[in-house]
């Protein structure tokens, strides 16, 4: 069991990571539990899954749980359902000094977020959150929105909540393909700023994958500290130190956006391969050297998530792609930054790059033969 502090001036709070930690919810919210009644709002796949460990919990505590389920889906972070939800939750009489437990992955944590940024200028919440890049990405940091027509994430808050409890067992019905989608941002903290970790994920990736419980520990602890640590120095991304966080996520964004934001190209998946061609990208600029571009790509491939652009069968060319990229909610003006590599373990923003040798370079990468040696699934798929 690790506490992660994430240090906010006068709004700290803690990340909890260990087993069985949604038994013991009732016991580690209770300073922020002060109704009888406590709202929950979670994803009906989690809510299947893991609430009745939670009901039991609150129950055993002596209170009654009030449940809004969130249709599982991308979809349901939209102006419908957050109508929806801060209408139950003023029928429910959540007031500002309330908190609002929100259990699933990042939609659910993203749209309730959202929904008690805005609720009465602001409630508070707990994050629950039950897949891997919940736990290592989003429900830390305090990022809250919804989809719009124009984009994603294009209406939000930054609204940070009171606790966070990452219940490790909650990985254990987790699809193999989310667990890898996952795992694609664990192997980002390592490559953006943390070159000792990346070794070790070299070694112990198919263990984490695998949810062996000490090295899964390690890497989920590892990464959340890490995340709290560039949040509490540019929390709100204004000094360029958070914007780390979206290595892979220019490439990657590109790439979703090509495929429809839909289960062809998982996000994790994107950022995957965005993180490869981050890294060949900056090989190509004389940055690192090709080896290290390499090994990257391999930490990639060996897990079983896409590392060559070509074996996506996208069909278009580089300078579409380039056009997905100025879409990208990243863009600062007319200027797009990119998150480059200057070694495994130190990745900086780079404002002057050419957006024409960027779409040379993915038409390089797309044409680079459609057969991907190295794109070989370590871990088997369970669902
Ligand atoms: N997911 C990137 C961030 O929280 O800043």
């Amino acid at each position: 069991m690790a506490v992660i502090p994430v240090e906010l001036a006068g709004r700290s709070y803690q990340v909890h990571v260990g087993r069985g930690l949604l038994d013991d919810a009732a016991r580690l919210t209770s300073t922020f539990l002060r109704r009888k009644q406590v709202p929950v709002v979670a994803d009906a796949n989690a809510w299947a899954a893991h609430g009745e460990r939670l009901a039991r919990s609150l129950a055993d505590a002596g209170h009654e749980l009030a449940l809004y389920e969130v249709p599982p889906g991308e979809g349901s972070k939209s102006w419908q359902e957050l109508e929806h939800l801060c209408d139950w939750l003023l029928a429910q009489g959540v007031d500002r000094g309330d908190h609002v437990l929100a259990l699933g992955g990042g939609v659910v944590g993203d749209l309730t977020g959202f929904a008690c940024a805005v609720l009465k200028r602001g409630c508070g919440f707990v994050q629950l959150p039950t897949t891997l890049l919940a736990q290592v990405d989003s429900s830390v940091g305090g990022k809250t929105a919804i989809n719009t027509a124009a984009g994603k994430n294009l209406i939000g808050a930054f609204h940070q909540p009171s606790l966070v409890l990452a219940d490790l067992t909650a990985l254990d019905t987790l699809p193999t393909r989310e667990m890898r989608a996952g795992y694609a941002e664990v192997l980002k903290y390592g490559v953006l700023g943390d070159a000792e970790f990346f070794d070790w994920l070299e070694t112990n990736g198919e263990a984490v994958l695998v949810r062996e419980p000490e090295p899964l520990e390690h890497a989920v602890a590892i990464s959340i500290a890490a995340k709290a640590r560039i949040v509490a120095e540019d929390e709100r991304e204004t000094s360029g130190r958070r914007a780390l966080l979206n290595l892979g996520h220019t490439f990657g964004h590109a790439l979703e956006a090509e495929t429809g934001f839909s289960d062809r190209l998982l996000h994790g998946e994107g950022v995957a391969l965005g993180m490869v061609l981050a890294a060949h990208y900056s090989a190509r600029l004389g940055l690192i050297a090709q080896g290290d571009a390499e090994r990257v790509e391999r930490a990639i491939a060996a897990v079983g998530l896409p590392s060559r652009l070509s074996a996506l069968g996208l069909g278009c060319d580089g300078s579409r792609l380039v056009g997905h990229m100025l879409h990208d909610k990243k863009m600062d003006g007319n200027m797009l930054p990119f998150v480059l590599l200057r070694n495994i373990g130190e990745a900086f923003l780079a404002r002057d790059v050419d957006l024409a040798d960027v779409a040379a370079f993915l038409d390089g990468q797309l044409a680079a033969g459609s057969y991907d040696p190295v794109y070989r699934p370590v871990v088997p798929d369970r669902q």
